[in-house]
C-alpha cells in the first residue's frame, strides 16, 4: 500500500507553500499506561502525513529556497533493542525507502538542529502542541540567538506549521481515498455482523468484543476511538463508553464504532433494536432521523457551504420533533428559541481522515461556511436523544438514535463511503432475523 512519490509530492507541496524557512514536525512521543508500560503506540497525523514512517521518536525537518530537502531524524539500527521490541529502520534504511535528502540519528538532533536552524528566515512548527518539544525547539533557537555577534540569524517567528498542512489534508487524494474506502469496509462489516449477533440479554461489552474481532481479523490496526455501544438509556448519554450494560429486550441498541488503517478513520453509527423488532415509537424517531440524514447528504456536493447540511438535517428534525408534539410552535419559532436542542444538542457532523475528527478549517478567513470541494470526507451524523421528562411523552422515553455515515464530496454529489452498513428499518428488521 505504500507509496512513495505521494508522500515525496506532499513534502514538496509543503515546502512551495513555505516559499523560505525551516519546518520541524516531530512525531508523537511514546506514553507510559502504567509502571513500563505503554500504550499501543500512535503516530502524529501531521508527521505521518509528510512522511509515512511509523516509528516513535522521529522527527521531519524541511528547508525550503534554495536548499530545498527533506531530513528525517530517526532510532537508530539496534539489533540488541530489536530483540526486544521489534524491527526498526535505522537512518540509512529510512532514508532510501522513505525518500529522504538526509537522514540522522535522532540522538543527533541536539546537536545538528541549531546548526540546521541558523540563517533560516523563518521557522513553520507547532508551538504549543507539546511542551516537551517546545522547550527543546527553544533551546535550538537560543543557541542561534548566541551567535548573532558572528554574523548567523534566528528565524523571526514560528508560524504553525499545521496551518499549511491542514489545507493539504483536507482534500484527500486517490490514495488516501483507497484507504478510506477500505477503513469504511471494514467498519460497514463490523456493524452487520453486530446486527446479526445481537440478542436480548447479552453485555454491551460482548458486542464490542464482535467489533475489535471483525477489525483486527480484516486488517484495521486500531479501532479509530473509543467504541459507544450504548444499550437503552446510556444512549442518551453522547460519550457513552463504560460498554458494560446489559442489552435488554425492547430497547435500542446504539452503536458508534469505525477503524483505523493506515492512520485513515472510519466513523459510522448505527442504532437498531436488541430485539430485531423496532416498536412503535421507537419506528417514528428512526424514521425521522434517518429522513433528516438523508436530507443532509443530499446537500454533500461541491460548492455547497459547510453548513448546508447541517441544515438540511435541522429543518426535518424540527418538524418531526413538533409533529411528535416533543416540541411545540412553528419551524420557525422552535429554531429560533433553540429549544429542539433538548433532543438534538450536537452538529451533524466533521471532517474525515488521519484524524476522526479531522485537521481543516470550516470557516474562511471572511467568517464564512467554507465551501465543500471535490476530494473532502465528512461525516454525516444527525441523532435525537430523548431523556425522561415532564415536557415528554412517555413512550419516547430513553430512546437515543444517531445514524452516521462516511461521505466523499465529488464533483456533481457525494459518494457515501459506508453503504454497505444497513440502515432502513426493512434492511435491518431483515438482516437480524437472519
Ligand atoms: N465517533 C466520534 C464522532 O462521531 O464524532
Ligand atoms: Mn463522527
Ligand atoms: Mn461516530
Amino acid at each position: 500500500m505504500f507509496n512513495l512519490n505521494e508522500f515525496k509530492a506532499r513534502r514538496h507541496q509543503l515546502i512551495k507553500a513555505m516559499g523560505d524557512g525551516i519546518a520541524i514536525v516531530p512525531t508523537s512521543p511514546e506514553l507510559i499506561r502504567n509502571r513500563d508500560s505503554h500504550y499501543a503506540y500512535r503516530f502524529d497525523s501531521y508527521f505521518y502525513y509528510l512522511t509515512g514512517f511509523k516509528e516513535p521518536e522521529a522527527l521531519l525537518v524541511l528547508i525550503a529556497g534554495e536548499e530545498n530537502k527533506s531530513i528525517l531524524f530517526c532510532r537508530d539500527k539496534d539489533v540488541e533493542r530489536e530483540i526486544w521490541d521489534g524491527f526498526r529502520y535505522g537512518a540509512d534504511a529510512a532514508k532510501h525507502a522513505f525518500g529522504f535528502d538526509e537522514a540522522y540519528s535522532f540522538n543527533a538532533l541536539d546537536e545538528l538542529m541549531p546548526k540546521l536552524l541558523v540563517n533560516q528566515a523563518n521557522l513553520f512548527y507547532s508551538l504549543g502542541a507539546d511542551s516537551a518539544w517546545d522547550a527543546r525547539v527553544t533551546s535550538w533557537l537560543n543557541q542561534v540567538k548566541t551567535q548573532t555577534r558572528s554574523g548567523v540569524s534566528a528565524p523571526d517567528g514560528i508560524s504553525d506549521v499545521r496551518k499549511l498542512v491542514d489545507e493539504m489534508r483536507l482534500y484527500k487524494s486517490a490514495y488516501e481515498l483507497d484507504v478510506m474506502r477500505q477503513s469504511a469496509e471494514i467498519a460497514a462489516r463490523a456493524h452487520t455482523r453486530a446486527m446479526r449477533f445481537v440478542r436480548p440479554g447479552q453485555m454491551e461489552y460482548e458486542v464490542e468484543a464482535e467489533f475489535l474481532h471483525e477489525f483486527y481479523r480484516s486488517g484495521a490496526q486500531a479501532p479509530a476511538y473509543t467504541s459507544i455501544v450504548a444499550g437503552g438509556a446510556n444512549a442518551c448519554t453522547l460519550h457513552y463508553n463504560a460498554n458494560n450494560s446489559r442489552l435488554n429486550d425492547g430497547d435500542l441498541l446504539l452503536i458508534d464504532a469505525g477503524c483505523e488503517i493506515d492512520g485513515y478513520a472510519s466513523d459510522i453509527t448505527r442504532t437498531f433494536p436488541v430485539n430485531g423488532k423496532f416498536s412503535p415509537a421507537q419506528k417514528d424517531v428512526y424514521e425521522l432521523v434517518l429522513a433528516a440524514q438523508v436530507a443532509a447528504i443530499a446537500k454533500v456536493a461541491s460548492g455547497n457551504h459547510w453548513n448546508a447540511p447541517h441544515e438540511a438535517a435541522l429543518d426535518v428534525l424540527v418538524q418531526g420533533f413538533i409533529d411528535m408534539k416533543l416540541c411545540h410552535g412553528s419551524k420557525d419559532g422552535v429554531l429560533e428559541s433553540g429549544s429542539y436542542r433538548q433532543f438534538y444538542m450536537h452538529r451533524t457532523g466533521h471532517w474525515l481522515g488521519l484524524d476522526v475528527h479531522d485537521a481543516g478549517e470550516y470557516k474562511d478567513k471572511a467568517g464564512d461556511w467554507r465551501k465543500l470541494g471535490s476530494g473532502m470526507t465528512l461525516t454525516v451524523e444527525p441523532g435525537c436523544y430523548i431523556r425522561p421528562a415532564d415536557n415528554v411523552p412517555e413512550h419516547f422515553w430513553n430512546i437515543g438514535i444517531r445514524i452516521e455515515d462516511d461521505v466523499l464530496v465529488t464533483n456533481d454529489s457525494c459518494e457515501v463511503l459506508t453503504m454497505a452498513a444497513p440502515k432502513t428499518i426493512a434492511d435491518i428488521e431483515a438482516i437480524m432475523r437472519g
